[in-house]
């Protein structure tokens, strides 16, 4: 009787952990943690189900997932800008769906999905431009940079931050950016005078505004979305995007082949494209714009129609040659320089 009461009691135990980690989605996030973790509260709240979250930058993401390929620990990786989302997919790290949200969604959103052959989708978007520190120009007696070109002036030597591309997709939506609007020998050219003014590669794409805002650098590359969040906590930040024009990302969202709890991550993916779930993004204050359609748009999203943009290739600048090409000889042609 004893014994069948344990055997009955390590049954239900093990019927409990069972479930316990039926309930529970291992996330890699890609944007800031203030989103990162309102998702994970509300969704834990609303669900039961815990989201695991771990904060990496896209190229930090991307190569994690191809270290544990063979052995996935991650199920779904939410946000972070497409290209890598779209190298993951054709290196046969992500899953192929098909959600039936799809046509709630932007057509750049769609897009997104059908360039990956369905294995990503777009869940935000927006434009790439500079951060500035007004007081810091002020006190420097610089002028506000409103073109590519300006950048490379002297005056700004060691007051302009930018990420690395290889950790950072906002960095390398830079470099894909400016490949397209110059070609690719003129960036590189490009690049290297830039390379003479950064101070200082930082690992985060956010890092640059970070240092704007606190007055440790006048000016960085940033996408223009993550400035609202750093001047509503009081910072003098104000944005500007290019005169010769500028690229966006389309922020993604892809569940990973072979995960492990893949029921609840597609659960989890569903919930993402509502728009219930979108509103997330400005509640924790960060002004993308949204992929679904119905989504309310914040008055702090930047407005497209504003902005000289170019016609961004994410089919060409995602496939997996070619990012992996740009950013080896970003780091032979350009970073191994001296400054
Ligand atoms: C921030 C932006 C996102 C972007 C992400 C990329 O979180 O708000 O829109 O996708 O940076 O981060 P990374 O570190 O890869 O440049």
């Amino acid at each position: 009787m004893k014994k069948i009461f344990a055997m009955t009691a390590a049954a239900a135990l093990l019927g409990a952990t069972g479930a316990a980690s039926a309930q529970t989605v291992n996330v890699i996030c890609s944007v800031q943690a203030e989103w990162c973790n309102m998702i994970a509260t509300v969704y834990a709240r609303t669900t039961g189900v815990k989201l695991n979250m771990s904060l990496k930058g896209s190229g930090e993401a991307l190569a994690q997932l191809i270290a544990e390929k063979e052995n996935p620990k991650t199920d779904v990786w939410f946000g972070g800008t497409g290209d890598p989302h779209l190298q993951a997919a054709e290196s046969g790290l992500t899953l192929e769906y098909k959600s039936p949200s799809l046509p709630q969604l932007y057509p750049w959103a769609q897009q997104q999905a059908q360039q990956s052959g369905w294995k990503t989708v777009g869940i935000y978007s927006g434009p790439l431009g500079f951060g500035y520190n007004t007081e810091l120009l002020a006190k420097k007696k610089l002028a506000v940079p409103r073109s590519w070109a300006d950048l490379l002036k002297p005056e700004y030597k060691g007051d302009i931050q930018v990420a690395n591309p290889a950790s950072s997709g906002t960095a390398y939506t830079m470099i894909a950016t400016l490949v397209q609007l110059m070609g690719e020998d003129k960036a590189f050219e490009y690049l290297k005078g830039l390379h003479k003014n950064v101070g200082q590669y930082t690992r985060s794409g956010t890092g640059p505004i970070k240092a704007v805002a606190r007055g440790e650098t006048a000016v960085s590359i940033s996408f223009v979305h993550d400035a609202p969040q750093e001047r509503m906590q009081g910072f003098p930040v104000e944005t500007v995007t290019p005169s010769e024009g500028t690229g966006a990302e389309i922020g993604s969202m892809s569940i990973i082949k072979g995960a492990r709890n893949l029921a609840e991550a597609k659960k989890f993916y569903e919930w993402a494209l509502t728009p219930q779930a979108q509103t997330f993004g400005a509640a924790a204050k960060q002004f993308q714009l949204p992929s679904n359609k119905a989504t309310p748009v914040d008055g702090n999203v930047p407005d497209f129609k504003k902005i000289k943009m170019i016609d961004y290739d994410y089919a060409k600048y995602g496939a997996s040659g070619e990012r992996k090409r740009l950013i080896a000889r970003w780091e032979k042609d350009v970073n191994s320089l001296p400054r």
